[in-house]
């Protein structure tokens, strides 16, 4: 049988530590990139501009998502994880009319969705309140 030497406890200590800090640097990543994304489909910015006017969707949410206390909630530039998203737009529950695939494609969702991310963000100084 074969014996399996592991190293002094310097070397020991030096691979604990490039795992813990590799790992948790890794995931700290992932998380932000699946955070800005919310892992939605790729999306054209343009088109989904475009598609957003198209689809009166500014008559109530503003031309930049900013939403307003009459019409429509704000939906950029951090618009809720994809998922529910989409199903909102599918299958609204209140105010808001429905726009199925028929009408506003998946792709074209996409888009839409892509331009809301797009928006910028407001500036750092203004209250928390107002975001
Ligand atoms: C006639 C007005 C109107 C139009 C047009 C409209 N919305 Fe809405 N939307 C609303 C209202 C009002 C709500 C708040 C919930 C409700 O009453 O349904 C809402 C809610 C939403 C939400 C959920 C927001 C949240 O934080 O939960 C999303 C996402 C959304 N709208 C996206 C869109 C998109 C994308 C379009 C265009 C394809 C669109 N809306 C068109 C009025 C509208």
């Amino acid at each position: 049988m074969r014996t399996f030497r592991v190293g002094s406890s310097a070397t020991l200590v030096a691979l604990a530590m490039a795992l813990i800090f590799g790992a948790t640097g890794a995931r700290s990543q992932n998380a932000a990139q699946a955070a800005k994304s919310g892992d939605a489909p790729a999306g054209n910015v343009e088109a989904g501009k475009r598609i957003y006017n198209k689809y009166g969707c500014y008559q109530c949410h503003g031309r930049e998502g900013q939403g307003s206390s009459i019409t429509g909630p704000r939906v950029g530039p951090n618009p809720i994880p994809y998922e529910s998203f989409s199903s909102y737009v599918r299958r609204p529950l209140r105010e808001m009319p429905p726009y199925t695939s028929k009408v506003v494609t998946d792709q074209e969702m996409a888009d839409i969705y892509a331009f809301l991310q797009s928006r910028p963000q407001p500036p750092a100084t203004m209250p928390a309140i107002l975001k």
